[in-house]
């Protein structure tokens, strides 16, 4: 039996958080082992916000570099950037044509996002229905991303359902794979908002890059409360945030987490998660350093995932362009 398809994106919007890499990036490496996967570097989503030129390119190459610096291997995956496969938006306009404005203007994403915008472009409220299109090219069948992109994936099975019963049976519908323990990682300034790098208070995430003694003092800094006693619990949702992160980086359960420190104090519990931290970000570091100087070695790798991806994606888009009744092409 074939293997499964796996398909995820990050935007190259400025540096990730640990947020991005326990909830997406840290999952996909292993992954690999056990199915089919394409990784990709969603610039065309990206530019739904105002970006800087210079700073999108220079982004886009830092991903792919941190991608590979976190395990994901050219041999084994797919990995490319949107932009370099145009079928995406090819499909992505299709899909537009079967989905409710309505439905756009409800996505909870949407509405955060374009609260902070002066002007709120149409490419923003299209935004999930070009990442629809990102998955359903690909056939794929599993989605690992954190807990914000559930919304995002449903309308996908959604419109991928509407376009099998209207037309006939075309794509698979994927189901979100979410970890276990950090699918939603917290503000250290406030821990009932999602972590973000585009929080105001820089000390409110930690970034994948983010050095040894930036991130202690960060960890150090995290909001906790006057309990004095490690629970957890919704009650205490600054040290259940740190327990949460402490245990994705340790590849334990929040509950064996609790088991560690019950009876310690919180300088010890913000000790431990600032090294448990550390330990593991290092040596991605180091790789990401060594790796992002490498222009023409990562460019051979983009050039060959634009290559793979754009032969299954046409697969797809031919059927979808035969369906929908456009005299064809290829
Ligand atoms: P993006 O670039 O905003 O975030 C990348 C991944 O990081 C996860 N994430 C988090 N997980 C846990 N806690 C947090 N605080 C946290 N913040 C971010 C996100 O859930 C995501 O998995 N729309 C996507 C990109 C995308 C995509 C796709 C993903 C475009 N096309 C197709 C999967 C498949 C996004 O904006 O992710």
């Amino acid at each position: 039996m074939d293997k499964k398809i796996v398909y995820s994106g990050i935007q190259p919007s400025g540096s990730l958080t640990i947020g991005n890499y326990i909830g997406a990036l840290s999952n996909f490496a292993e992954l690999q082992e056990e199915y089919n996967c394409l990784y990709c570097i969603v610039d065309m989503h990206a530019i739904t916000v105002p970006q800087v030129p210079a700073t999108l390119r220079k982004n886009t190459l830092d991903l792919l570099a941190l991608y590979l610096a976190c395990g994901l291997d050219p041999e084994k995956s797919i990995i490319y950037i949107q932009s370099h496969v145009p079928e995406h938006v090819e499909l992505g306009w299709i899909l537009n044509t079967m989905v409710g404005v309505g439905q756009l203007n409800r996505m909870t994403q949407y509405k955060d996002k374009a609260q902070k915008q002066k002007e709120v472009l149409a490419g923003l409220l299209n935004y999930p229905v070009l990442m629809a299109a990102d998955i359903l090219l690909y056939q794929a069948s599993l989605v690992p991303v954190g807990e914000d992109q559930r919304q995002h994936i449903e309308l996908t099975r959604d419109i991928a359902q509407r376009f099998n019963s209207h037309y006939s049976e075309t794509f698979t519908l994927p189901d979100i794979m979410a970890p276990k323990v950090g699918a939603r990682v917290m503000s250290l300034q406030e821990p009932s908002k999602k972590m973000s790098k585009s929080d105001d208070n820089a000390n409110g995430f930690i970034l994948i890059l983010d050095d040894a003694d930036t991130i202690r003092r960060k960890i150090s800094r995290a909001v906790t409360d006057s309990e004095g006693v490690i629970r957890y619990s919704d009650e205490q949702p600054g040290v259940k945030n740190l327990l949460d992160i402490y245990a994705a980086f340790e590849k334990i359960t929040a509950q064996e987490a609790l088991q560690h420190f019950e009876g310690k104090n919180y300088a010890a519990l913000k000790e431990e998660v600032a090294e448990s931290i550390i330990a593991e970000l290092s040596p991605i570091q180091e790789r990401f350093h060594e790796l992002r100087q490498d222009k023409e070695a990562l460019e051979a790798i983009y050039k060959d995932g634009a290559q793979r991806a754009s032969a299954l994606a046409r697969k797809t888009l031919r059927k979808v362009y035969r369906k929908v009744g456009f005299v064809g092409r290829y």
